[in-house]
């Protein structure tokens, strides 16, 4: 058998890791400025991380969502202490798409509405609601084709108001920073208005915080530098450093029936203990205020650079559209710099470093950067 071919493959396979470094399987040593696409939170292979892992493994793996576990408990009390969201309650699932679609079904499930809206360019993942609600028909079978989604250009105030003001939608999704799409940061006065627009039309506000979220921006989630609370907030990737794992977490307005939202794999005691250890080190060695350091001196080494047509995003989350004669160089940076990073376009290379990068492995990426640019 071979492998269904959906991903165009670099020719590297990383088989060690240790923090923001990752050596393929020549030996060869680079620096992690991809994490992994936006994945590994804490560095590859923490030493807390690995020994909390290795000690459940040898406990219990896995058994059923139809037992108590107080792992779950246990990270739904500690997430509520550091997310600012204390009084919400968490829904475990297995990916980011999943977690968007259980945050579109609870909305529709709570307004009795059956349309959601979306902005231009959004990602919010691969499964039918939530490729749906991708601004994205290349990537939608005629199978996932629904007039229940429509889409409103990221910032645009007016068109927002029109949109909801229908009152036919169920909820207004929108990622904290547009990641996909090559990074592209909601106005903070968007986004307090598209608070109060929701508030007046009955519409569930969700805030897709899978890529921007968990530090990442240099708070929390990201659409905390507006200062606003949503109706519910997905999140993936970085929760679990690799462990897949979903998760939303949900206001105390919604009610809770049994058996509307269920999962088999979700929240188990594998996923939660790799939960718990990621934010155990977040905290102890306050990685989000290190994305925010590290996240503001490579904007700062970037800022006015000749080979950059435009600079975007907010600590570890950052776009840097290249101008045109400086396409392919994510490309050098990786075979002749041994630097990962990921890419939106062809002319976008996104920073998604672990949120441990150091500054001079942010200083190691800015020379190689200036060096191929020279
Ligand atoms: C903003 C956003 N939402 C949803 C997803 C989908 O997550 P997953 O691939 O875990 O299903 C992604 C993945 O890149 C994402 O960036």
């Amino acid at each position: 058998m071979d492998l269904f071919k959906t991903y165009k493959l670099w020719p590297i396979e990383p088989v060690k890791g240790l923090g923001c470094k990752v050596w393929d399987k020549n030996g060869v040593e680079y620096l992690d400025l991809y994490g992994g696409h936006a994945v590994i939170s804490i560095g590859h292979c923490h030493p807390v991380y690995v020994s909390m892992m290795t000690e459940q493994l040898g406990k219990l793996g896995f058994y059923s969502n139809a037992v108590e576990n107080s792992l779950q408990v246990q990270f739904a009390e500690k997430l509520g202490k550091v997310n600012g969201y204390d009084d919400y309650s968490l829904f475990l699932c297995n990916s980011g798409a999943e977690a968007n679609e259980n945050a579109m079904k609870l909305a529709s499930f709570h307004t009795g509405r059956s349309k959601v809206l979306a902005c231009g360019k959004a990602f919010h993942g691969r499964t039918s609601g939530a490729v749906a609600a991708t601004d994205n028909p290349s990537i939608q079978a005629p199978f996932n084709k629904t007039p229940n989604v429509e889409f409103t250009p990221l910032n645009d105030l007016d068109a927002l108001k029109k949109h909801l003001s229908t009152k036919e939608f169920a909820a207004f999704i929108i990622e904290g920073i547009q990641g996909v799409a090559g990074i592209h940061v909601p106005a903070p006065e968007y986004l307090k208005a598209a608070r109060e627009i929701c508030n007046q039309t009955g519409t569930v506000l969700i805030l897709d915080e899978i890529q921007s979220g968990y530090g990442r921006s240099g708070k929390f989630y990201a659409h905390q530098h507006a200062g606003i609370k949503a109706d519910i907030v997905s999140m993936a990737k970085g929760i679990g450093n690799g462990f897949p794992m979903g998760a939303i977490i949900i206001s105390p307005q919604f009610e809770a029936k049994y058996g509307m939202l269920g999962t088999t794999f979700g929240g188990n005691h594998l996923a939660c203990t790799a939960a718990l250890a990621v934010l155990k080190v977040i905290e102890e060695e306050n990685l989000i205020e290190n994305a925010a350091k590290v996240g503001a001196y490579l904007l700062d080494q970037l800022k006015g650079h000749k080979a950059i047509k435009e600079l975007r995003g907010t600590g570890l989350m950052i776009g840097i559209e290249l101008k045109d004669e400086y396409i392919g160089l994510r490309d050098r940076l990786l075979f002749e710099k041994h630097i990962f990073t990921g890419g939106a376009g062809n002319n976008v290379i996104r920073l998604l470093s672990p949120l441990c990068l150091t500054k001079d492995q942010a200083a190691q990426f800015i020379t190689s950067f200036n060096e191929l640019t020279a």
